[in-house]
């Protein structure tokens, strides 16, 4: 065989590295994709960011996503404890591996962490959500995301703003591809069985209508200052809409004993849900309340009205574009947009270019043409 005929056989090995639940529904529609792509080797890192069954396993399952070839087994610590955990334990993993392409998500620690190990052993880091940006540096979300940015050879960007960012930054443009939003290929393909989830039907039977929380960000639990008037607001608001609250381990334990007997009757606080039976819950709701990114991104598609409990958004094409309203510490605020939305007068929105259910195969198609 000739040294040419013999490269061009030569397969394209990629690796992803997932860690965290956000992680999980960008991931597996790419590696779908990459699965219908010829010339394609393909090896899964789950870091164990998140370890817990229903932070994790339950969303393997449910998006159908093969068994990690490889688990770091991190799980949690403080931030640099984490970045350093996931860094030392990755490096020979690729050494071991060596893959021609590293795939990262989002802006978790395992995210950054992977794409700082590949960039010193020079291999290529594909970042997929590139380009978001709050503008706010006290989010550990941002840092992550500036630093996988600046470190990564193709930037996939899930809407315009995206592109705008990154050139803003000095990344050259012949980086960064414009592929649309990989979580909503997850959203379209699973809406089906989501119209089908028993959990989500047992949740919400008797109720005529019903909101749905998720909060769980630092700025917002960790401060009991902060924390108890959101608990009181909600407790508030559950007396004219029942409220759905599925409770992230980290918001379970800062909010123990903090909310009163009655209230708790009110609120329906359950463990973390899977992501066909959130996002059953999510399509059936009067409104979302949450501090989490990709639910400001699905609520827009689903054109479920979405209240934000932060100042600032790094995706602000769900403002401008979509059904979320940016509340921030604003309870008051929250009160009243409420009532709003109780009284018929949502924020009507639109669907974003290309958060269509194609992003991973424009991905699959950028990757089997790039040549480095
Ligand atoms: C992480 C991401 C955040 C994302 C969130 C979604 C970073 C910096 N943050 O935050 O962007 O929105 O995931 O869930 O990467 N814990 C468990 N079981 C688990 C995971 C966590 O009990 O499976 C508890 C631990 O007490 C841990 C705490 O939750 O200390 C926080 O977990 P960690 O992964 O550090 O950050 P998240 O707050 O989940």
């Amino acid at each position: 065989m000739t040294e040419t005929a013999r490269i061009s056989f030569k397969k394209m090995h990629v690796l992803h590295v997932v860690g965290a639940r956000p992680n999980f529904m960008k991931a597996a529609p790419v590696l779908h994709a990459l699965s219908q792509t010829d010339g394609m080797e393909q090896t899964l890192v789950h870091t164990g960011q998140h370890y817990d069954v229903n932070m994790s396993e339950v969303f393997f399952q449910q998006l159908g996503m093969p068994q990690p070839d490889v688990n770091l087994g991190v799980g949690s610590g403080s931030h640099a404890q984490q970045t350093s955990e996931v860094m030392s334990l990755f490096e020979p993993v690729v050494l071991d591996r060596k893959p021609d392409m590293v795939l990262v998500y989002g802006d978790v620690n395992s995210t950054a962490a992977a794409a700082l190990v590949c960039s010193k052993l020079m291999v290529p880091v594909g970042h997929v959500e590139a380009g978001l940006r709050s503008y706010d540096r006290a989010m550990p979300e941002e840092i992550n995301r500036l630093v996988t940015d600046q470190l990564a050879d193709l930037l996939f960007t899930p809407s315009d703003d995206g592109d705008v960012n990154l050139l803003r930054e000095g990344i050259p443009r012949e980086k960064v591809r414009l592929v649309g939003n990989v979580m909503i290929d997850s959203l379209v393909r699973l809406l089906p069985e989501a119209k089908n989830s028993q959990e989500a039907k047992r949740l919400a039977s008797g109720l005529d209508r019903y909101g749905l929380v998720t909060i769980h960000r630092p700025s917002n639990v960790d401060d009991p200052s902060t924390l108890l008037p959101i608990l009181d607001a909600l407790g508030e608001i559950s007396q004219s809409l029942p409220l759905i609250f599925p409770v992230h381990p980290r918001t379970r334990e800062r909010m123990e004993g903090m909310i009163p007997a009655d209230v708790q009757k009110r609120l329906k606080l359950v463990e973390p849900l899977g992501y066909v039976d959130f996002l059953a819950l999510q399509m059936s709701a009067t409104v979302v309340i949450t501090d989490s990114g990709g639910i400001q991104e699905e609520s827009t598609y689903l054109g479920v009205p979405c209240l934000t409990l932060r100042e600032n958004t790094e995706r602000p094409v769900t403002v401008t574009l979509g059904t979320n309203v940016l509340i921030g510490h604003d309870l008051k605020r929250l009160h009243v947009e409420v009532e709003n939305i109780l009284a018929g007068n949502p924020k009507e929105g639109e669907i974003p270019p290309l958060w269509d259910g194609h992003a991973s195969e424009r991905i699959a198609s950028e990757l089997a043409k790039w040549d480095g």
